[in-house]
């Protein structure tokens, strides 16, 4: 059943607190380097303030301790909301505090609060299964919840990069106000129908790229994943515990040893499947991974004293031959280092095949943020079909997971 959206409620005079994933990637003096996930909520957040709606806005921002870190604190996300609302925000100090009390309590018709960062508060990431045993734990996360519940006579929940997490203002704000509106807003439905469509009715070949540095975070998509896609192309360090697993010498190359036998059992499943998996048969390699460091291009097996960093270029070649015929494709993760380049290379072809992929008529949804950034760095964001907001979020709903933040929201 289809969920309720923003556009069911009447915002009028109401104070809506909306969930915002507002997770976005900063440089080392804290400049926002991307602003999509802000940019992207700003329908749902436009359409309750036009309609008389006043806002009180909450997300996380990294994963601070559970106490006050300035290094992750909302306010340069306030400054630039304000500058993409044309309209001043008010920024709270604390989350559930004195400001935020007061600042809610003030707040009239077509204003927009930010509380600070709800990981500032240690009971936002209470796990419930950690809490489960535990009523301390669990009266801690119900308290703080009912706290953010109590501010508001409406709930929207639009933070899908955060739909797969259970934390307080995901799961328990929601339980609590239940008799009250809940509802998605306007990017959660958007990301949920481009998914849906996309995993449900693929047009063939059905492409699956994945990258990242750990097998052990993507077993799960990738056994969901070889039941539906004709092909899966795997780079990043998670290659390297697969071609071990098929007897390839590695070097230093990050590994996880504990994850072979899966890795095998799974390529044996692919291939019995008759799903193509996409191996990288050369890489670049470096004994000591710093910018600037020399590289060699290895083919095949790697050598002790040397660790991959990026697919090589024949690698490059061969995914990019198997993911421009493709007409549906799924992207999630970098091919190497990307961050540090030369060694961006691989992550940075893979971009362009998805693109020129696209613009042949594929429909295309990268995930995830270095695969994302790619992509932007190339200016190909008009491109590819669907950038989503979530990464981990994305793959869960690829590996056909169920969002509990979601389903406990109104239906229709
Ligand atoms: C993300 O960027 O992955 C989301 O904002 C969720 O953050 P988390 O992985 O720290 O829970
Ligand atoms: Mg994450």
């Amino acid at each position: 059943m289809a969920k309720k959206t923003v556009a069911d409620i009447d915002a009028k005079g109401k104070k809506v607190l909306m969930r915002v994933d507002f997770n976005v990637p900063q440089d080392d003096e804290g400049n926002i380097t991307s602003d999509d996930r802000i940019v992207k909520a700003l329908p749902t957040i436009k359409n309750v303030l036009d309609r008389g709606g006043a806002l009180i806005l909450m997300s996380h921002l990294g994963r601070p301790e559970g106490a006050r870190d300035e290094a992750y604190t909302l306010k340069p996300v306030a400054e630039r909301l304000s500058q993409l609302l044309g309209k001043k925000v008010i920024f709270a100090n604390d989350t559930i505090g004195p400001d935020a009390k007061s600042k809610v309590k003030a707040l009239k018709s077509g204003d927009v609060l930010l509380l600070e960062n709800l990981r500032f508060n240690k009971e936002e990431v209470i796990k419930d299964k950690d809490a489960k045993d535990k009523p301390d734990l669990r009266t801690a996360k119900d308290n703080f919840a009912k706290e953010l519940a109590a501010m508001a006579d409406v709930y929207v929940d639009d933070a899908f990069g955060t739909a797969h997490r259970d934390n307080a203002s995901m799961l328990t704000v929601p339980a609590v106000m239940q008799g009250k509106p809940r509802v998605i807003g306007f990017l959660i439905e958007k990301e949920l129908k481009f998914l849906g469509d996309t995993i449900n009715n693929p047009v063939r070949p059905f492409v699956a790229i994945l990258g990242g540095a750990k097998v052990s975070d993507k077993i799960g998509v990738i056994e969901s994943l070889i039941n539906k896609v004709n092909r899966i192309v795997i780079g990043g360090a998670m290659a390297y515990t697969f071609l071990k697993a098929r007897g390839k010498a590695v070097g230093d190359s990050r590994c996880e040893d504990n994850f072979m036998d899966k890795a095998g059992e799974l390529l044996d499943r692919a291939a019995q499947l008759n799903c193509e998996v996409l191996l990288p048969p050369d890489n670049a390699v470096v004994r000591k991974l710093q910018p600037g460091a020399e590289h060699r291009i290895a083919v095949g097996d790697i050598d002790p004293g040397w660790q991959a960093v990026d697919i090589g270029p024949m690698a490059a070649r061969e995914f990019t031959a198997k993911i421009v015929d493709a007409k549906t494709i799924v992207w999630n993760g970098p091919m190497g280092v990307f961050e540090i380049p030369p060694f961006d290379k691989g992550t940075k072809a893979v971009a362009q095949a998805v693109a020129k992929a696209t613009q042949k008529g594929a429909k295309s949804i990268v995930g995830g943020g270095d695969s994302a950034s790619a992509i932007e760095q190339l200016g190909l964001q008009d491109k590819i079909s669907h950038i989503s907001t979530g990464g981990g979020a994305s793959l869960e709903f690829l590996e056909g997971k169920k969002f509990k933040a979601i389903d406990i929201l109104d239906e229709k």
